[in-house]
């Protein structure tokens, strides 16, 4: 077996055990494989090269983690029902059309992506620097019922985000979630370049 081949085998392990757990537990909690990708080396990594990641194995509606320049990068595959909410919750958010907010201009649009079903944004609150939760789960009552569609929350100071980043009015956090340079290449993706 060849290196790619074990650490694609063992990254799909840890996709299925994450699965498992978020079908044992229900709804309540979403668990967040934190993935490796195969290249660059550290050493490349910390010095700003791009990363790759096969993002084939990520689950409707499930979200992994990478890492690049030493900052978790959100990647989450939404469903049809997902992208249906980003026009719904703009009258809720900060700045929907993202005017105001960090992303390359191949991604200003209301998903903030390349393609509408994959998510691709940095995983740092925008107030100081916390990392939001995944909370998918539509009508969470913890996080406004009604009013939520779905997105990240940020248990430091309760900033939300909807499923594109897009900051809420009336939180601490300032502005939406950044999105990295970043392309897409069949079940390839590479953040970083774009
Ligand atoms: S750091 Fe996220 S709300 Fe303050």
């Amino acid at each position: 077996m060849s290196h790619a081949e074990g650490v694609n085998i063992k990254r799909r392990r840890v996709l299925i055990a994450s699965t498992a757990a978020i079908a044992s537990v229900g709804v309540a909690s979403v668990a967040t494989p934190f993935v490796r990708s195969w290249y660059p080396s550290a050493k490349a990594e910390a010095a700003g090269a791009a990363v790759v990641q096969d993002i084939s194995a990520i689950e409707d509606g499930q979200m992994i983690v990478v890492k690049y320049r030493g900052k978790p990068i959100f990647v989450v595959k939404r469903t049809p029902a997902m992208v249906a909410t980003l026009d719904k919750v703009a009258p809720l958010l900060a700045d929907p059309d993202s005017s105001a907010s960090l992303q390359p201009e191949y991604c200003l649009n209301q998903s903030r992506s390349r393609a509408p079903n994959i998510l691709v944004v940095e995983g740092v609150c925008t107030h100081l620097g916390c990392a939001p939760n995944y909370r998918p789960e539509v009508g969470a009552a913890d996080l406004g019922g009604g009013d939520w569609y779905g997105g990240f929350f940020c248990p430091c100071h309760g900033s939300k985000y909807d499923l594109a980043g897009r900051v809420y009015k009336g939180v601490p956090a300032p502005r939406n979630l950044p999105v990295p340079e970043y392309k897409i290449d069949g079940p390839i993706l590479t953040v970083g370049e774009a």
